[in-house]
């Protein structure tokens, strides 16, 4: 019977049963909050020495318990303090020369004092840990995490010690045949704690999640709901917006969840008008501050509407990858850079591709005025028929919604990207549009799909997942990897959807600075008429209202190694990596002032 036992908990071990994150706290910049960004010890572990024993088996002792030797005889073959350390966050690939290719697990270890309050509540919150993390404070698993772009916490108020702490953390960015994305990207595989590491302390009744937004389909409702953990009286919960005299009482329902709808008529948010009214909400307990922008989003036929009036999207697409040191960017400093160099170039939106970036991107964007097509790492070649491979993207889509429903500037939540046409794809991208649409209702579906000819000069956009999208995104690389640019002559388009269209893909690469005639590959010249003969083509497209070219800028890629020209970057940039504008930039920024 012992044997059964510990087998059993071996598999439930192994299985991550015990891998439980607790409900997403959102808007952590608005709480109380002790940061653990900064220097952490690191144990590069390859073979996961760290975790397994010689046999492959489970190691209760693996460096998770950062042990230290009882005496002289004692043998303990790792020591977290006189390791090395990597600044959190960030990538690892760029801190250390020889990680740059790295993709395998790296142990990370930060102790740090606490001093217990008598009541109140504590998180541990990672803004972001590519790819798969597990978690331990002072040597007790705490869960783990799956998918490398979006936050997750777990409870440690009855695990955290008064005193002396440590957490260790796992990170193992191994690419997965079953993850999300898969094995094949272009783009760098970062691995590491990417984004912001906190320790949230709230009330022991408190308020983790809730929703505030113009209702779908008014200009004179607000609408929405509180969720409260742990709320065991009905007492009050109050929803303020000073500058509306909004004070508004409202009692959880018995699930917890304060619902309302509020007459009120907001300054609505816009790229010409972003304004953002200090949201609060307020119990006996805590006084939680936002900065939300109220602003309607819909589909007329093959138009979409802004506030009731009809709009062209001026986009461009962005990795997220920070200019000059093409890295991770993780920073609020990043995002003004990063949205800056888009606005340069005549933006009103941006594809935050193929990943939801770091949430100082989206405040930043709320801060400015542009909106936000946000999108979830279900890329290429995704396992349709693994279940699992499902859950991971649901979850991931789950996350990215309930990080982000409050930001404004987002508009489209997008569910994937040049996913190959198959009835398992189908099914799994139907369901997962599905799915967000029961976590938000008041926003537009998307993809990225890929386009199909009719004939050698007849291009339909008729990817069966546009059934269940609201707005079609469609990629298309014509005159770079579909003939040269005159070919762009030469195409007609037509459309099987009264659905509006962006596309949401074209482009060609330029090395910045190599210049030769518009036949010469990987010159300035070269792009430059690429730009010019697409944004011809783009005007006789039917459906048109909106496009992202790719891309703004030079980004990493292990799939672009040619010498002296990618050098594993992949140079579709409208600037260099360095921030240098490539002459094709002016010809879209001309266009986009034009529009
Ligand atoms: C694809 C893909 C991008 C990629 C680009 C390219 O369409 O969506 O992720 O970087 O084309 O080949 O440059």
């Amino acid at each position: 019977m012992k044997k059964f036992i510990f087998f059993l908990i071996v598999i439930l071990f192994e299985v991550n049963l015990f891998s439980q994150t607790s409900n997403l706290i959102t808007n952590v910049d608005g709480r109380k909050a002790i940061s653990l960004n900064g220097e952490w010890k690191v144990i590069v572990d390859p073979y996961e020495t760290g975790y397994y024993t010689y046999r492959r088996t489970p190691d209760p002792n693996g460096y998770f318990k950062n042990a230290l030797p009882k005496d002289k005889s004692d043998k303990v073959e790792y020591n977290f303090d006189s390791s090395e350390s990597l600044l959190v966050p960030g990538d690892w690939n760029t801190q250390k020369e020889k990680l740059f290719f790295y993709e395998g697990t790296v142990w990370y270890k930060k102790s740090f004092g606490y001093q217990k309050k008598n009541s109140g509540r504590v998180f541990l919150y990672f803004g972001a840990a590519n790819y798969e993390s597990i978690v331990y404070l002072n040597g007790e698993k705490l869960g783990s995490h799956l998918g490398g772009f979006t936050p997750f916490n777990f409870e440690i108020t009855d695990k955290i010690k008064d005193g002396d702490n440590f957490i260790v953390v796992k990170v193992d960015n191994k690419r997965l045949a079953e993850g999300v994305p898969t094995l094949n990207t272009d783009w760098w595989n970062y691995g590491g704690i990417t984004r912001d590491v906190k320790l949230i302390e709230t009330p022991d009744q408190f308020v983790p999640d809730y929703f505030v937004q113009l209702k779908k389909g008014s200009a004179d409702t607000i609408a929405g709901w509180i969720r409260t953990d742990g709320m065991k009286n009905k007492k009050n919960i109050s929803l303020l917006i000073p500058e509306l005299k909004i004070d508004y009482k409202i009692i959880p329902d018995e699930n917890g969840v304060a619902r309302f709808e509020i007459k009120a008529s907001p300054e609505l948010w816009s790229p010409e008008n972003p304004k953002l009214y200090e949201v609060i909400i307020k119990t006996e307990f805590e006084e939680i501050k936002d900065r939300i922008g109220f602003r309607s989003i819909e589909t007329r036929g093959p138009e979409i509407y802004l506030n009731g009036k009809k709009i062209f999207l001026k986009g461009i697409s962005i990795h997220e990858e920070a200019p000059v040191r093409s890295s991770r960017a993780y920073s609020p400093e990043d995002a003004q850079k990063i949205l800056g160099m888009a606005q340069e170039l005549g933006c009103n939106f941006v594809r935050l591709a193929h990943y939801p970036h770091n949430e100082n991107m989206i405040r930043e964007a709320d801060r400015r005025g542009i909106l936000v097509w946000s999108e979830i790492p279900v890329y290429w070649t995704i396992q349709w028929e693994n279940s699992s491979t499902f859950e991971n993207a649901a979850n991931q889509l789950e996350e990215m919604i309930t990080r982000d429903r409050n930001r404004a500037s987002i508009i489209l939540w997008s569910v994937g990207n040049e996913t190959p046409r198959s009835e398992p794809r189908l099914a799994f991208m139907k369901k997962l549009t599905e799915k967000a649409r029961s976590l938000d209702n008041t926003r537009l579906i998307t993809a990225a799909t890929e386009i199909h000819y009719t004939d050698p000069r007849t291009i339909m956009t008729n990817d069966p997942l546009g059934e269940y999208l609201d707005v079609l995104g469609c990629n298309e690389y014509i005159g770079w990897y579909d003939g040269l640019p005159s070919k762009a002559e030469t195409i007609n388009w037509t459309t099987a959807f009264n659905k509006p269209l962006i596309i949401s893909e074209f482009g060609g690469d330029a090395k910045f600075g190599f210049h030769a005639d518009p036949l010469t590959i990987w010159s300035e010249e070269f792009q430059e008429d690429l730009y010019i003969k697409q944004l011809g083509m783009l005007k006789r497209i039917p459906n048109l209202c909106g496009m992202t070219p790719w891309i703004l800028m030079d980004f990493r890629s292990p799939r672009r190694p040619l010498p002296g020209i990618q050098d594993f970057f992949n140079r579709k940039g409208l600037y260099s990596n360095l921030g240098e504008k490539k002459k094709a930039f002016y010809i879209l920024r001309d266009f986009y002032k034009s529009k």
